[in-house]
Parts: structure tokens; sequence; C-alpha cells
């Protein structure tokens, strides 16, 4: 047990604390990583005032009412809108759009604090014309001291405190650095006590960097109620919000939008953002995948060609690299092209990343096309699952999916239609 005021060394590379300071983290060994921190005497105070304390009929949930967000989408990721006094963890890579969307949401007519510890209160301001925001109630401040901003709070009950972002944010008694794993750990926790003190949503943005010099939001993904992240590609103007955790409501959720000059726009035809600018060439195919509860269809593009060097390269985007080298494998096999002297790149247009073995038949119809040099029908629709002996199976809401596909106007190809992969082309090319 920790003394009150007492110092202690917390590791920035991994988190793991030690009562005494040493050059090297006995748990990930990284060098030099130990900053000394106070914990502080409030945490320690361990007396039954620390817990709340109700009899079951005595817990009133009038107060649980949903606010409604505003963007629809986000709403159907939330599970209805934001619940009070709950906290949501918004992740996503720097430059994917979190501060837009954020911003977006200041248009509701509730009583808001945007808080950033990035950009300054002009920044902000530019940003929130641009975007049209308009909220005579909408507070903006700049700076990252989290103590400062529960002082703020506690004058003028806000609904909605956005923090942008818990990288940047700061609590000024403990002696290391914003964006350290003890500053990030330590706000995200005083985040999520000051939300359900005040009642408040709070809304915190997570940058999720690839390498790991910042602490990222996994750290704090336990401690809160919502964790949603925003992803898409820089290169496109497909976003997706995809929820992972949700104390309530279902993560079978996701919520499209696309980046435009009026900030994230939400697509309310999928179809039509990921489909509108496809021509039918060889080595382009329509796929039915599932986000959510939701059946989109997406352009998966293949071009193969003869390799240059001795060792075939595979290269993919939005697509797990190691089922297309299987899926290679599998053609080769059962159809006898020979994919070993040949460079397959393949993309899943619009951003999206595929998961789902599902678009399995899609990618082999792709490569296919592409070594043969010949389009399919404008109208086909692949849907399905491939197995190593270039068995075509059946995927998870086929049924659904296969009828969605003919009320827009698709030929649907799935396992009720070919059993083996070689069928495809003999069949439909
Ligand atoms: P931003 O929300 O600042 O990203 P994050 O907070 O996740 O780091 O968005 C960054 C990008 O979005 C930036 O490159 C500009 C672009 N953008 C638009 O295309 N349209 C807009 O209306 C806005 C506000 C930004
Ligand atoms: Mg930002």
């Amino acid at each position: 047990m920790k003394q009150k005021n007492q110092k202690i060394y917390v590791c920035d590379n991994c988190g793991e604390e030690s009562l005494s300071w040493a050059g090297k983290c006995s748990y990930c060994n990284s060098w030099n990583s130990l900053k000394e921190i106070f914990v502080s005497s409030e945490e320690q105070k361990s007396n039954v005032e620390n817990l709340e304390y109700k009899k079951i009929s005595d817990i009133d949930l009038t107060n649980n009412i949903r606010i409604d967000s505003g963007i629809s989408e986000l709403n159907g990721v939330l599970g209805g809108g934001f619940v009070r006094g709950s906290v949501i963890l918004l992740g996503g890579e720097p430059g994917i759009g979190k501060s837009t969307i954020t911003s977006q949401i200041c248009n509701l007519p509730k009583k808001i604090l945007f808080l950033s510890a990035e950009e300054s209160l002009p920044q902000i301001k530019d940003r929130l014309i641009r975007l049209k925001i308009d909220n005579k109630n909408l507070d903006l401040a700049s700076g990252g001291d989290l103590l400062a901003l529960e002082k703020k709070v506690q004058k003028e009950r806000y609904d909605l405190v956005i923090v942008d972002s818990i990288q940047t944010v700061y609590i000024s008694d403990l002696n290391t650095s914003a964006g350290s794993i003890s500053q990030v750990k330590e706000s995200g926790l005083f985040l999520q006590k000051m939300a359900k003190k005040y009642d408040i949503v709070t809304l915190i943005i997570g940058h999720v960097t690839k390498d790991g010099t910042i602490a990222g939001p996994k750290i704090i993904e336990h401690l809160v109620d919502v964790v949603l992240y925003l992803e898409g590609d820089k290169n496109h103007q497909g976003r997706v919000i995809r929820g992972i955790k949700n104390r309530f409501g279902s993560t079978n959720e996701i919520g499209l939008f696309m980046m435009t000059g009026e900030g994230l726009q939400e697509v309310s035809n999928p179809s039509e953002m990921f489909l509108s600018q496809r021509q039918n060439k060889a080595g382009s195919v329509i796929c039915s995948v599932v986000e959510g509860k939701r059946i989109l269809f997406i352009e998966i593009q293949a071009i193969t060609v003869i390799t240059k060097y001795g060792y075939a390269k595979r290269t993919c985007s939005g697509y797990d690299l190691n089922r297309l080298s299987l899926l290679a494998a599998v053609i080769q096999k059962n159809i006898g092209i020979d994919l070993s002297s040949c460079d397959i790149y393949l993309n899943v247009v619009g951003g999206i990343k595929i998961k789902e073995p599902a678009a399995d038949l899609a990618v082999c119809a792709a490569i296919i096309s592409s070594y043969k040099n010949k389009p399919y029908n404008d109208q086909a629709c692949f849907l399905g699952e491939v197995g190593l002996m270039g068995e075509v199976r059946r995927v998870i809401l086929q049924k659904e999916r296969i009828s969605e596909s003919k009320k827009i106007g698709y030929q649907p190809i799935s396992s009720e239609h070919i059993k083996e992969i070689r069928e495809i082309s003999n069949k439909y090319l």
C-alpha cells in the first residue's frame, strides 16, 4: 500500500510502478524511463465515504436520459446518444478528423466546454466558423491544466465537456510531462471522476500513434464507459466511427462519414460513396461486407503483374496480407494459374478495412479477373468464404446479403451459385 504523499516511480514506457528508482525498468527493460511522481493523499484515504452507497430502491434512473448528439450516425454507435455523466474516448490517428467531429458536436443546444490543449482559441474558433457552428452556450478554453478545468466545471455546470486531447492535458501535481504514461493514466482517472461527480458527458480525444513515443489512449480504455475509434485512410474521404466498448449499448454499430470541405458529412447511402467512381474493368469486383449491423457494397481491386524479381510480391491496402498470400496459393493450386511468378497488388477502395472471410471470394475473383485480363458482368457481386480446397462456403448473414444485393440491382455470386472457385472463370468470365 502506498503511503500518504509518498514518492513513487512510474515507468514512462509501460506504466510499471516501483518504490525506488532504477536506471532500467524491471518490467519492460527500457532505460532511464522511471519518473518520480507523488501519490496524492486523497487517493489514499480509505473510509466509507469513498464508496457511493445506496439501496437499490433509492437509486434514481430518471436522469439517465440520453442526450442526442445531433449526428444520427454517431447516435447509432452510441446506442441512442450520450448518457449523462458518461465518459467517451474517441481515438484515431492524427489528422483523421477527431477535432472536426467533436467541433460539430458543439452545435448541440447544450452548455458545452471545448478544452483544447493543442490549439489556440483563434484556431478553434476558426474551425467552428468554417463548420458553421453557432452555439451561444459554447465556451472555449485553451490549455491543459485539468485542476483548472475542474474549477471552471464546478462553477459553470456544463452538459458536455470535450477534452482535446488526453496526451496534451496534465495534472500539475504530477511532475511528469503531458503525454507520459503516468500523466495519461492519471488524467483519464481525473476526468472520469469529474464526469461522475458533476454528471457531465465527457468526451476525451486520444491520438493513436504507431510509434510508441506517446502513450496511447489504450491505457485508459478500461476507465471510460464508451470507446470509439475514428478510422479511415487520410487519402480518402470515407471515415468510419466504430464502437469498441460501450457500457450502454452494443458495439456492433458503425457510423459512416465523408470528410468534406464542410466537415464530416453523414453518409446515408454508403454504396454510393464506395462505388460512385467505379469502372468495370478487369481486376475490379463488387463485394458485400458486413460492418456492424450494416451491409455495405464496396469495390475490391487487384492487379497481377509478372514479377521482376525472383520472389513474387504481395501488397495490399485495407486487407490482411497473410490472407492474400493464402488465397493466392489456393488459386494457384485449384485453378492452376501460376501466381508464383506474379506480383499481386490488392486494394479495398474507399479506405475501408476488411476483416471478415466473407470477402475471400471477391478477392479471388479480382485476382483471377486481372490475371485473365477480363472483367465480370457489371452487376456481379461476390460473397463467400474460400476454403483451402478451393471450396466456396456460406458466410454469416448470407441470405440478408443476397436479398440486399438483389434489391439494389446486383447479381449475387455466392455458395448458392458456385461450389468451387474454378467455376468463377468458367461461368462468369
Ligand atoms: P482534424 O479534425 O484536425 O484531425 P484530428 O483532430 O484527428 O487530428 O482534421 C484534420 C484534417 O481534416 C485536416 O487535414 C483538414 C481536414 N478537414 C477537412 O477536410 N474539412 C474540414 O471541414 C475540416 C475542419 C478539416
Ligand atoms: Mg485534433
